[in-house]
Formats: C-alpha cells, structure tokens, sequence
C-alpha cells in the first residue's frame, strides 16, 4: 500500500504542526478545520502504551481525519513496534511517519517506510545523544528532536536540547543535506524563536495551539515569533 504523499512543501521551510494530542478528542475534526488555515502540517502523536505510558490515537482515526482535511499528516510514533502498524498507518492515509531511535531496528524501519511511499522521520529523545542518529540523517526526510520527555503533552521546553538542533543544523549545512529539522515539546512564542535559532525549521505545538480560545491566533503567533527571529 502506498502513502498519498501530499506535498510536505520545502525542505527548511518554516513549518508549523499543531500537535492533535492537546485537541478536543471529541471534536478532532472540527478542530482540525479551525487550525488547517494557519497549519501547514497536522501533528499526529501515536502513542502505545509501553513506548510511552499514555495511549491515544490509531490508524482508525487517522483514516477518519483523512476524509475531513488535505493537511499533511506527520504521524509521530511513539511505540516500542511501529514497523507492526507502518502499512496501517500508510493506508489510513498518513503521509509521513516518524520512529524513535531508541527502540532500534532503525535502517529496517526506514526501508519500510520508504517502501510504503512514507516521508520518513527519525526521532530522539532529550537524553539520547546526537551520535545516535548522525548515521542515519542521509536516509531521512526528517530529524525530530525532543524537547520534552514524550508521552504528555504541557510539559516544559528543555533548553538544553538546543546544542543538539544546533549539531544537527550543522550537519545538514556541511553534507547539503535535505532533511527537516523538528522540535516537538513546550513550544510556544518563548521558546519557538530559541529553537529556530539553533536550526530547527519545523515547530510542533499542542497544548500553546489547542489550549487557546482561538487556535488558529495561537499557531499564526507562533509563526511571526520564529518569522521575527529568523528570515526562514
Ligand atoms: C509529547 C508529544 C508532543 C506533544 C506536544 O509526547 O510528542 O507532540 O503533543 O505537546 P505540547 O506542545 O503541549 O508540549
Ligand atoms: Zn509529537
């Protein structure tokens, strides 16, 4: 099965991705269509249980999201055994899909992705050590780089992440590399300009987005404070 692969836009363009896990779960589609105006992708935190503590959303609602709005979909999987649920997600209409590096197993996991017509994604967690995923950034499409401990949203940004977006912009600049760098974790007006100015180019924010009375305000504030701070 392949994914649709609507258009990611850019590599290293400004992107902002409001994270559905601080939406209204009873009106996800309603809430989607308030924020796709000021969205350029849509955040989908899949978490298993076991990878993470929390459980939340499958591909069941990714299909019946995909009927309501062309957004892209960044499907962030947070599970012990995504390459089990890859072509579920690809079918249910996701467009890329990003897997942790912690669990291992990464060049399969990529070449399935691949495979299945998926951006492919890798992530980190704050504590996991650049190093650990250099090997892999000429086979992705994109970096995710924690921000915070995943499993919840509203926690806080942890700042000392920032040298490790920094490493990896630098990589990225030296090899010409075509590949998107994400911050994901306490984002907001605050710290969105601290991530874009170590090199991040895609914000991923969930409860400073879904948490305000007029989501879409939030994610066009968000846009203007990385705007202000960079010329991306
Ligand atoms: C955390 C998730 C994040 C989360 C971000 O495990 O991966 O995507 O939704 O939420 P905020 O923006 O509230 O930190
Ligand atoms: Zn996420």
């Amino acid at each position: 099965m392949q994914g649709r692969g609507r258009d990611p836009g850019r590599v290293g363009d400004l992107r902002i991705a409001p994270s559905l896990l601080s939406a209204d779960f009873g009106m996800l589609a309603e809430q989607v269509g308030e924020v796709a105006p000021s969205a350029d992708w849509l955040h989908v935190d899949v978490m298993d249980g076991h990878f993470v503590p929390n459980v939340t959303i499958g591909p069941p609602v990714v299909a019946s999201l995909r009927r309501h709005t062309p957004l892209f979909f960044d499907c962030h999987l947070m599970m012990t055994d995504p390459g089990r649920y890859l072509e579920d997600f690809a079918e249910a209409g996701a467009d890329g899909c990003t897997v942790h590096i912690e669990i291992g197993g990464t060049d399969e996991l990529i070449a399935r992705m691949r495979g299945l017509g998926l951006r492919a994604g890798l992530a980190l967690n704050p504590d996991t050590p650049f190093d650990a995923v250099r090997p892999y950034l000429h086979d992705v499409d994109l970096l995710l780089c924690m921000t915070v401990f995943p499993g919840f949203g509203g926690q806080s940004f942890i700042a000392d992440v920032m040298p490790k977006v920094a490493q990896a912009r630098a990589v990225v600049g030296a090899d010409a590399l075509a590949l998107d760098i994400e911050v994901d974790g306490g984002i907001d007006t605050t710290t969105a300009p601290l991530a874009a100015t170590a090199g991040a180019n895609v914000f991923v924010a969930g409860s400073a987005i879904f948490g305000h009375e007029r989501p879409w305000e939030a994610a066009d504030a968000i846009r203007e404070s990385v705007r202000a701070t960079t010329a991306r």
